[in-house]
């Protein structure tokens, strides 16, 4: 079983990953917690690139190659190995994120990054996607605390520091691709309290026959 999460900056993924790691590990599940970008060891350095603020003049088609060259080691290094030894994988953030923030966000064609993204992925793609919905000034108000609240921001903010407008553009996106995947998208809404989402989630994982 192969879930992702994804959603704009300060949605909750991380919490809502852990509580949903820490839920499966309970039931006695071998589990493999991972992320993108970031989930390889080549892919921690390409991780530090990408988030620094430092980076700002990368063009749109550079960042795009970066990210995919963070999934393909991810998906050779980590996520093919444990799909082989039938490990649960969770990983926060994927494919989709490049659909939603190089196509929706920076304006590259998203048939040619689907294209992409199937080289990329060989045909592992997830049997569920769960996206946190939250309005755009939420998410990136809560954000922006985070990273100044774990002095980050200076190493790690390179998306925070995009106008409002970039991530008005990421949330709609992110609600239209999910509606053109139905069957492998699930839309939870990610402004309510962590409990209230997650219990959210364990329902979604029930009616779709995961638990
Ligand atoms: P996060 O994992 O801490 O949310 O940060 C990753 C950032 O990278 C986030 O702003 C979204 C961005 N991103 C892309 O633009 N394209 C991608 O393909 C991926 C995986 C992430």
């Amino acid at each position: 079983m192969f879930i992702t999460f994804e959603g704009m900056e300060g949605c909750g993924k991380s919490t809502q990953v852990n509580k949903l790691v820490e839920h499966f590990i309970r039931l006695g599940h071998d589990v493999l917690q991972t992320l993108e970008p970031g989930g390889s060891k080549l892919g921690q350095d390409l991780r530090r690139i990408l988030l620094d603020p430092k980076n700002s003049d990368l063009a749109s088609t550079s960042e795009l190659f970066l990210y995919l060259a963070d999934r393909a080691q991810h998906l050779a290094t980590t996520i093919r190995p444990a799909l082989e030894n039938g490990r649960l994988i969770i990983c926060d953030r994927f494919a989709d994120s490049t659909i939603v923030y190089q196509g929706y966000g920076r304006g590259l064609d998203i048939k040619v990054l689907h294209q992409f993204n199937e080289v990329a992925v060989q045909g592992h793609w997830p049997d569920l996607t769960i996206l946190l919905d939250v309005d755009p000034r939420v998410g990136l108000g809560r954000a922006l605390n985070r990273n100044k609240r774990q002095q980050v921001a200076d190493t790690q903010g390179r998306f925070e520091a995009e106008h409002l407008a970039f991530h008005t553009r990421v949330r709609d996106g992110y609600l239209s691709w999910a509606a053109l995947n139905r069957k492998r998208f699930a839309v939870i809404d990610g402004s309510q309290d962590p409990d209230t989402v997650f219990s959210n989630i364990l329902c979604v994982l029930e009616e779709r026959g995961f638990v």
